[in-house]
């Protein structure tokens, strides 16, 4: 799975002033579900040996792993299911959502992490879209309700983490901007703006405090919940404290400008043009704008990349297209991104146990899932191509 390109570092050129390709997402859709049915039958071996793996996760050292529902990744492959479904409209891609998305049912009731956005709303959300299934829709309330107990009106912001109470106190992290999809439904199906409210405040107190002047952001801000204040500005996953995760990066677009589609707030606007800016104006990032796993890495070309850091903003960027300004330069960048990601960063047919994308790094600090599939980055490519069509769930 090694990468075999030809880098171009240090383009005069940034990747997204590139020429747009298109992909034939027809194509790109139906070899996804080749693999993914490939991918369906190694789920359910493991799941006939360990019934409490409920999804795959990511391929490491050669061996397939499957999470159990209160990872923070188990959503994916059911929400993967109904975007299968969205494009084909075939019954059997149905009834393997329904299935699939049954087992993470019962983490609407996890007040222990703020990764519910993930793990509920996109496999409920995106069924709820397609079904209308009222249970559907009260999963996501109650997994809002479980999330809301995570906020601190001191702070204004939600915790992301219980663990490592040795390195902070009141750990945020930017990634947890996904989450807010969920805040806001939730006030959608209920009317109770309290969700709202603590999505807007968390949005808020992270556009002042995750973001460096040149609009690349921290990954971990840890807050004082007596005062409020910021107590520290940290790593978990990136390379250094100063250093620009790239996922980081991908997850604040992506974040910012599903807030602008929510609130109509022009501050999130402005704030996701800035970011789209700072990903696309990257000297680092090669030409096929797949970038590093972080843009600071010193060993840069000789570390691994990140598909799903490209993945998460391809999507975000066909949205984005929809709201700013600078809609070609977007939808530009993201054509692009999807045309590497479709022919460069695909599994062989069969291989990589079923994963659609190779390529993506999960946690290299950790010295783990580094350049390996992972089910996060399928996902978002799916539903970058999906929104290339403007196709609607
Ligand atoms: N939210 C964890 C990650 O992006 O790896």
């Amino acid at each position: 799975m090694k990468l075999k390109f030809n880098l171009i570092v240090g383009l005069a050129l940034s990747f997204g002033a590139v020429k747009a390709q298109k992909v034939n997402v027809k194509k790109a859709f139906a070899s996804a579900a080749k693999q993914t049915d490939v991918l369906i039958k190694n789920v359910d071996s493991a799941r006939a040996i360990k019934p409490t793996l409920v999804s795959p996760r990511t391929v490491e050292n050669g061996q397939f792993k499957m999470v159990v529902s209160r990872d923070w990744t188990s959503g994916f492959f059911p929400a993967e299911l109904w975007y299968f479904y969205a494009f084909t409209k075939d019954k059997r891609w149905l009834d393997l959502a329904k299935k699939y998305t049954e087992d993470i049912k019962k983490e609407q009731f996890n007040k222990g992490t703020h990764d519910l956005g993930f793990m509920i709303y996109c496999p409920f959300g995106n069924g709820y879209k397609v079904t209308k299934d009222p249970e559907y829709k009260s999963v996501i309330i109650q997994a809002a309700k479980s999330l809301s107990t995570r906020f601190n009106a001191k702070a204004g912001v939600i915790k992301s983490w219980d663990h490592n109470g040795d390195k902070w106190k009141y750990p945020v992290i930017i990634d947890n901007m996904m989450n807010l999809e969920l805040l806001f439904e939730a006030t959608k199906f209920t009317g109770d703006s309290s969700f709202y409210k603590i999505a807007v405040s968390h949005a808020d107190v992270t556009l002042k405090n995750h973001y460096r002047p040149d609009f690349s952001s921290w990954h971990v801000i840890d807050y004082d919940t007596v005062s409020g204040n910021v107590r520290n500005k940290l790593t978990a996953q990136g390379y250094s404290n100063e250093s620009a995760w790239a996922r980081g990066q991908a997850w604040g677009l992506y974040g910012y400008t599903l807030c602008y589609r929510y609130t109509k707030n022009n501050a999130y606007l402005a704030q996701a043009d800035h970011i789209a800016n700072y990903i696309l104006s990257s000297k680092i990032t090669p030409a096929d704008g797949i970038p590093y796993w972080d843009y600071n890495d010193p060993q840069i070309p000789n570390v691994s990349r990140d598909a799903s850091a490209a993945a998460i903003t391809a999507s975000a960027l066909y949205e984005l297209a929809k709201y700013s300004k600078e809609s070609k330069k977007y939808k530009a960048a993201a054509d692009k991104i999807l045309a590497s990601l479709s022919s460069k960063y695909v599994s062989k047919p069969g291989a990589n146990y079923g994963f659609i994308l190779e390529h993506s790094t999960g946690h290299r600090p950790a010295k783990s899932e580094i350049d390996v599939p992972i089910n996060y980055a399928d996902y978002y490519y799916l539903e970058a191509l999906l929104r290339s069509k403007g196709i609607k769930i």
